[in-house]
């Protein structure tokens, strides 16, 4: 790989998906995937196969479908790992195993309960086994951060000899900081004899704060791939976030000498997709992504940049993505034109039925919001992708009243199983009186642990997207609905959760 390419490495769908809350269904990982393949990202970490069947699948599905990405897969460091992991990659037109076993003396002596010397050929065993299967084989070094450098150097020079192509450094426990890490990047470079053999890669956690300030540090001392998540989802404080990173170094070419390829515009998507499907939103001041990272309040700031741009603005808004609401259908647009757009979008509608469904929805849409924008079609596509099988509570009408001086009311039909039933609740707002309606006839008695409501475009016509986590004897589910009445949309949502918990597409997450 040429000295000048840094590779994004997205880890959203496996470290991303640590983060307690945010675990996503098969479905929604395939849409990060597209959206992460259509930005660029040189390699996906899909999941962590034998973590769970439902990891599995996952990164299977991810592996088929996508093309332009490398797809990689997370393994202990023991055969019965890692040939579960090539299995899943094994549809991948290019695949990776990811292979990591912990380096630092507290946790080799308190976790593994291992001799230094022991992890060291577990450490070889693995590479070897992973290369017999494959040739592109990453070795992670877990609690990197915290390891003696000495002992780093000679496991590292012992993984590179296996075959190892990509030896990662992670700042697993948040620990380190810039000038520190930098410094550790250097010396191992410097002191392991075979280390030009290899891409050197770094995986950064955010507990001080410091993951993007500790990854680009490490740019600067030769790393040529960081790992990193999309609005810096992750275990705990999360990872480095990957549209800070890819900004920082294509904004300061000078300091870094080096570029990604991401497709940069595609950073907003990615980021908004992200957010809804978690439920973890974006706080307004987040750097690149956040609501306000481009607005200028004080008459100052404002004057200047309407002098000229580049007084008070390093990055154009519409390089990452913002802006984007451009009007693109309305209710007079036929089924071709929304193919079409569906097509530029990159969904793919693969039958008929799916797409005259969608179609329906899409002029219902039309005729209560008239201009349906990008962020409108995702949404509406993502109602679409439940299956009929996944769909075993389904809303059929629904009627909310709020007065006055009186108790707001909800009353609801619900299809369960395909038998219909009514129920009515008050509650202390209409969307509390909903989900109070439809939790009579469901009676699951899961916790509702979020509820979050972010209008999807600009306009108070623009439709509600509501998110709520229902959590249930330890498992815990996500759901989505988009409405431009937000009663509806809280109910569509709680409906799409329960029917995650109804079918079990939900996981525990997937601790290491
Ligand atoms: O934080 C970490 O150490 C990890 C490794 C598995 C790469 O996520
Ligand atoms: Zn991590």
């Amino acid at each position: 790989m040429s000295k000048d390419h840094l590779a994004i490495f997205d880890t959203t769908l496996r470290d991303g998906e640590q983060s307690p809350g945010a675990s996503m269904t098969r479905e929604e990982k395939l849409r990060i995937a597209r959206q992460l393949e259509k930005m660029r990202v040189d390699v996906i970490e899909a999941g962590f196969p034998a973590a769970s069947n439902g990891d599995f699948e996952s990164v299977r599905a991810v592996a088929e479908a996508i093309k332009d990405s490398t797809v990689a897969a997370l393994s202990r460091a023991f055969d019965k790992d890692i040939a579960r992991a090539l299995e899943a990659i094994k549809p991948a037109r290019s695949g990776r195993i990811h292979t990591f076993i912990a380096t630092s003396p507290i946790h080799m002596e308190k976790k593994l309960r291992m001799a230094p010397e022991d992890v060291i050929v577990a450490a070889r065993n693995a590479v070897r086994f992973a290369r017999n299967g494959i040739d592109n084989v990453e070795f992670s070094c877990e609690d990197a951060g915290r390891s003696e450098l000495d002992f780093l150097c000679r496991i590292i020079e012992a993984v590179i000899e296996e075959g190892a192509q990509v030896i990662n450094i992670p700042d697993t426990v948040g620990y380190n900081v810039p000038e520190q890490f930098a410094e550790r990047i250097r010396q191992l470079r410097e002191r392991i004899p075979n280390s030009d053999k290899v891409t050197w890669s770094v995986h950064c956690h955010n507990d001080l704060g410091l993951a993007v300030a500790n990854s680009l540090a490490a740019v600067v001392a030769g790393a040529r791939q960081v790992e990193c998540t999309i609005n810096g989802l992750g275990e705990r404080a999360g990872n480095a976030a990957l549209e800070e990173i890819v900004m920082a170094v294509r904004t300061r070419q000078d300091v870094f000498g080096c570029d990604t390829r991401i497709d940069t515009t595609q950073i907003v998507s990615a980021s908004k997709m992200v957010s809804g499907i978690t439920g973890f939103p974006v706080q307004p001041n987040k750097a690149i992504v956040g609501a306000n990272a481009f607005a200028h309040e004080s008459g100052i700031h404002q004057d200047g940049v309407l002098k000229h741009r580049e007084t008070y603005e390093i990055m154009r808004a519409e390089d990452v993505g913002w802006n984007t609401n451009k009007l693109v259908l309305g209710k007079h647009s036929g089924r071709t034109a929304f193919k079409a757009r569906l097509k530029e979008l990159g969904i793919e509608v693969d039958s008929e039925q799916v797409l005259n469904a969608a179609f329906t929805r899409f002029k219902e849409l039309a005729d209560k919001k008239h201009e349906i924008f990008d962020e409108d079609l995702h949404a509406l596509m993502s109602d679409e992708v439940v299956t009929p099988e996944d769909e075993y509570f389904r809303l059929v009408s629904s009627a909310f009243r709020s007065e006055t001086g009186e108790p707001p009311q909800a009353e609801v039909t619900l299809s369960a199983g395909g038998r219909e039933h009514h129920a009515r609740a008050t509650g202390s707002g209409p969307v509390d009186a909903a989900l109070k309606a439809i939790e009579t006839v469901v009676a699951s008695g899961s916790e509702l642990l979020l509820y979050s409501v972010n209008a999807i475009t600009t306009g108070t016509d623009a439709q509600g997207e509501v998110t709520v986590r229902l959590s249930k004897a330890g498992r815990i589910v996500n759901g989505q609905g988009a409405d431009t009445d937000i009663i509806v949309a809280s109910a569509k949502a709680y409906i799409n959760a329960l029917n995650k918990l109804q079918s079990g597409t939900e996981k525990l997450n997937p601790q290491l």
